[in-house]
């Protein structure tokens, strides 16, 4: 990533309201082209409504967004297309294994089915799931259909992915290795990707930037050197993600 990358999604004072309360206020950030960037929070800060307001889920109360170009409120199906999403709680077919599963997702995408066996056969590679392909994802574990899930959402081509904490509830090995896929997805094919997880630890290791929700306001924003740098000072010594965040946690 480099300043002079295209900007991916850029918001402007992107405001979302339930009732009273304001579950995203006047956010304002920047993803650029081939950057991961953390996208950190304790739960109900708002990360998912930002997620959703940007593929054109919801509607903004505030503000507005660019996202690949296009406002996500006037071409919500556009924006959609070319967004990768990987919600929450990824729903599977439990009776289909993952070839009959990303067959199905091709389907719904109209790709066509001479493109959709090759592609399928290079992603079930690129996840780590050929050994297991004919297998039902009934007996999948977790870290197994979580990865089948980043298949999933790769199959369109997506110019952008939008992962929405896809470590929750993963063990520490499963978690590692989902990460470093979403490291490789930088790395080999310049992925664009916007990540929400709990696991500063695995974040730290692969984002270029992180920014820091908390009560619906972006407190932070930048590369894990110029957070320190504003909330530690000058210095010598390194600050993990982990202290980083809990400063910003404890005094906002
Ligand atoms: N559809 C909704 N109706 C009312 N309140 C909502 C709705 N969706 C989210 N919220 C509230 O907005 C806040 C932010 O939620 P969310 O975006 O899911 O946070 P996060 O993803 O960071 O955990 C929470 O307080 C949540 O309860
Ligand atoms: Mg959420």
């Amino acid at each position: 990533m480099d300043m002079d990358d295209a900007i991916v999604v850029q918001t402007r004072d992107l405001t979302k309201r339930y009732g009273d309360q304001t579950a995203v206020d006047r956010l304002n950030f920047t993803l650029r082209e081939g950057e991961i960037f953390g996208f950190l929070g304790p739960n109900g800060a708002g990360k998912t409504t930002t997620l959703l307001m940007l593929m054109g889920l919801t509607q903004p109360s505030g503000g507005s967004a660019v996202v690949c170009g296009l406002d996500p409120v006037r071409r919500a199906k556009e924006v959609k297309r070319l967004i990768g999403y990987m919600p929450e709680n990824v729903g599977f077919y439990p009776e289909l294994d993952a070839v009959q599963s990303l067959e199905y997702i091709a389907a719904l995408n109209g790709i066509p089915e001479s493109d959709s066996q090759r592609k399928i056969g290079e992603l079930l590679d690129l996840v780590g799931l050929k050994k297991d392909a004919h297998k039902k994802v009934a007996n999948y574990s977790r870290g197994m259909r979580q990865r089948l899930g980043i298949a999933e959402v790769l199959i369109k081509d997506p110019k952008v992915l939008f992962l929405d904490e896809p470590t929750l509830g993963l063990d520490p090995e499963a978690a590692l290795n989902l990460i470093d896929l979403i490291a490789r997805l930088k790395q080999e094919h310049n992925m664009t990707v916007l990540l929400s997880s709990h696991h500063l630890h695995q974040v730290q290791k692969i984002s270029d930037r992180v920014g820091i929700m908390i009560n619906g306001k972006l407190v932070a924003q930048g590369t894990l050197e110029a957070l320190a740098q504003e909330k530690f000072g000058l210095g010598d010594q390194k600050y993990s993600l982990e202290e980083i965040y809990m400063k910003y946690f404890q005094e906002g």
